[in-house]
C-alpha cells in the first residue's frame, strides 16, 4: 500500500512536471480541491471528451447533444431534491478541528476489515502455492470467517443507517468501532450534521432584487428541463437519449487525491428516456455498454468492476458504479442510475407545465423513465494517467518514465526531430511536420541529444517518433519509433500518414465498440 501511495505521489508530481495538471491559483498558495489542466493535460482531457461524445452520439442514432448553462432557474433545484437532500453526513474532530465525512470513515473501517481478509487468503495462498483452495479457504478459516461475519454486520448496519438518514446512528457506529481522528488520535467527535453540497451565488444587481441561484451540482438536470424541446424540434422517438459535456461544482467537505474529488470538475452525462416498465432491460444495456467503453481503451480488463450501490439516491431504483483500480484502491469513475420518473415528473410539479410526451405507437401520454450515464472526465483523466504510468527499467541499467497512454487519447501523436541541427535536415523535418500536422498533434524538436528527445515525448505518451537523418534526404525514408516497445524501422515518408492514422485515430477506437 505504502509503496502504491510513492508511485501516486509520483504521478501527481509527474502531471504537474510535464504540464497536465496544476494547483489552481499556485502562487498564491493555491485553492483547495480545484485544478487546473495545462497544455499536454487540456489535450488529453479534450480527447477523453470527444471519445465518449463520438461514441454516445456517433454511435447511436438516437442520441444527440446539447450544451446547457451552468445557472438555472433556483426552482429545478427545489425540484430535484438537491436543496434538501443533495447533502453529507459531517463530523468534527473536536482535538483536531478537522472535519471528516461520517459515512467515509466508517466506510474505511469496512475497507480496513476487508484488507485483513485478504491479506489472511494471500498468506495460505503463499503457504499452500498451487495446491491452494481459494473458495474453500474463505469458508472454513475461522479468522476469516469471524471478519466476513464482522464486516456483514457493520456494512448492514451502516447501510441501514444511511438510508433511514440516521445521524445518531451513524455517530454511534463511529464510536463503537472506536474510529479516532488520523490526526489527533483521539475519538472527542462532535454530533453529525448535514451539510448541502451546492455552492450558491447571487444573480442579479441589487441586494434586494438579487436572486439567489446554485451552481449545479450536476449537469443532468440541463437535460431534464430541455428534454421535450429536444423530443420535438428533433422529431425524436422513445427510446432515445440527450448527451451533455459540462462543469459541476460541490462543495466537498473532504477534498483528497488529487484530481479524484474535487470542488470544481466536469461531467459527461447522458439521459436516456424509456417507456415506463423498459427501464431496469435499458439499465443493464448501459451497463454493460459503458464498460465496453472503458475497456476498448485496453488499460486492462482487470481494472474495472461493478459495485452495485446500497443507498440508492433520492431519485433511482437502480444504481451501479463503474470502478476503476487506481493506485489508492477501486473508486468509482462512472455511476449508471435509473433514475425511474423522478425528475420529469418532479419538473412537471413545480413548474406547472405538461411535459408529457406522446407517444403516437401506444397513441397515449405518459411520463418517460431515465437511465442515466454518468462519469467524470477528471476521474477519467485520473485513470487514464495512473494506468498509463510507468517506470521502466532498460537494459544497460537505464531508465525511463513513459506515459503508455491510449494512442488517440494521447495529448501529441508524434515527434518529427532531425537527427542534426544541420544539412538541411531540419528543413526536412519541417515539411514532414506541415504535411502532418492537418490530421495529427505534431511536435517539432531539435533541442538536445536525440535519446533525450525521445525520453520527453516517452514522458507525456508520444506514440510515435520521426527521425530525419542523412538516408532520408537520399531515399525519402525516416525511422519511426514506437513508444511502448522502442522499437525502429525504416519507413518512407509517403507512408507515414497512413501509418500513424492506423493506430492513433479516435476511429479505430470506436470501431472495436461499433
Ligand atoms: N447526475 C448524477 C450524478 O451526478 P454522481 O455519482 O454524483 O452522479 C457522477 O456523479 C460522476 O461525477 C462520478 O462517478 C464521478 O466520476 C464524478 N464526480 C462526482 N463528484 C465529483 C468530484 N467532487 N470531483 C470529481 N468528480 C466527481
Amino acid at each position: 500500500m505504502a509503496q502504491q501511495e510513492d508511485v501516486f505521489k509520483k504521478i501527481v508530481s509527474h502531471a504537474k512536471e510535464y504540464g497536465f495538471v496544476f494547483q489552481s491559483s499556485e502562487i498564491y498558495d493555491g485553492l483547495a480541491a480545484v485544478y487546473d489542466y495545462g497544455q499536454n493535460g487540456v489535450e488529453l482531457k479534450n480527447n477523453i471528451k470527444r471519445y465518449w461524445w463520438d461514441a454516445m452520439t456517433l454511435l447511436h442514432e438516437n442520441i444527440v447533444g446539447i450544451d446547457s448553462a451552468i445557472f438555472m432557474h433556483p426552482t429545478i433545484w427545489k425540484a430535484s431534491g438537491h436543496v434538501d437532500a443533495f447533502n453529507d453526513p459531517l463530523i468534527d474532530n473536536r482535538d483536531s478541528k478537522k472535519r471528516y465525512r461520517a459515512d467515509v470513515l466508517i466506510e474505511e473501517e469496512i475497507a480496513k476489515i476487508d484488507d485483513k481478509i485478504e491479506k489472511e487468503v494471500a498468506k495460505a495462498r503463499k503457504r499452500f502455492g498451487e495446491s491452494f483452495d481459494e473458495a474453500l479457504f474463505r469458508q472454513t478459516n475461522p479468522r476469516v470467517a469471524e471478519n466476513v461475519e464482522k464486516r456483514e454486520k457493520l456494512h448492514e448496519r451502516f447501510a441501514k443507517a444511511m438510508n433511514d438518514n440516521n445521524l445518531e446512528e451513524l455517530r454511534q457506529i463511529i464510536i463503537d468501532c472506536e474510529i479516532a481522528c488520523p490526526v489527533s488520535g483521539t475519538r472527542n467527535w462532535t454530533e453529525v450534521r448535514q451539510f448541502n453540497l451546492m455552492f450558491r451565488t447571487e444573480m442579479g444587481s441589487t441586494a434586494d432584487g438579487a436572486m439567489t441561484v446554485y451552481l449545479r451540482p450536476e449537469t443532468a438536470q440541463g437535460i431534464f428541463v430541455n428534454y421535450l424541446n429536444v423530443q420535438k424540434t428533433g422529431r425524436m422517438r422513445l427510446p432515445f437519449g440527450i448527451a451533455q459535456i459540462g462543469k459541476a461544482f460541490r462543495n466537498e467537505i473532504v477534498a483528497r487525491q488529487f484530481i479524484f474529488r474535487m470542488r470544481e470538475f466536469e461531467q459527461m452525462e447522458m439521459q436516456f428516456f424509456v417507456r415506463p416498465g423498459q427501464e431496469l432491460q435499458w439499465f443493464e444495456y448501459w451497463k454493460q455498454w459503458r464498460l465496453s467503453w472503458h475497456k476498448a481503451l485496453g488499460l486492462g480488463d482487470t481494472k474495472y468492476r461493478f459495485h452495485d450501490h446500497d443507498k440508492l439516491a433520492h431519485y433511482a431504483n437502480a444504481a451501479t458504479d463503474i470502478e476503476f483500480e487506481m493506485p489508492f484502491g477501486f473508486k468509482e469513475v462512472e455511476g449508471i442510475h435509473s433514475r425511474t420518473n423522478f425528475d420529469l415528473s418532479q419538473h412537471e410539479k413545480f413548474s406547472g407545465k405538461n411535459i408529457k410526451y406522446f407517444d403516437p405507437e401506444l397513441n397515449e401520454s405518459y411520463t418517460p423513465y431515465v437511465i442515466e450515464t454518468s462519469i467524470g472526465v477528471d476521474r477519467m483523466f485520473l485513470s487514464v494517467l495512473c494506468s498509463s504510468y510507468e517506470e521502466q527499467k532498460l537494459e544497460g541499467g537505464d531508465t525511463r518514465v513513459v506515459l503508455h497512454l491510449p494512442a488517440a487519447l494521447a495529448p501529441v501523436k508524434c515527434a518529427v526531430m532531425p537527427l542534426v541541427k544541420k544539412d538541411g535536415l531540419p528543413e526536412k523535418a519541417r515539411e514532414i511536420v506541415d504535411d502532418l500536422k492537418f490530421d495529427f498533434a505534431t511536435r517539432y524538436d531539435e533541442k538536445d541529444s536525440i535519446g533525450k528527445r525521445y525520453r520527453r515525448q516517452d514522458a507525456i505518451g508520444t506514440p510515435y517518433c520521426i527521425t530525419v537523418d542523412h538516408q532520408t534526404l537520399e531515399d525519402g525514408t525516416v525511422t519511426l519509433r514506437e513508444r511502448d516497445s522502442m522499437e525502429q524501422t525504416r519507413v518512407n515518408v509517403a507512408d507515414l500518414h497512413k501509418l500513424i492514422h492506423d493506430r492513433v485515430s479516435l476511429t479505430s477506437l470506436l470501431r472495436k465498440l461499433a
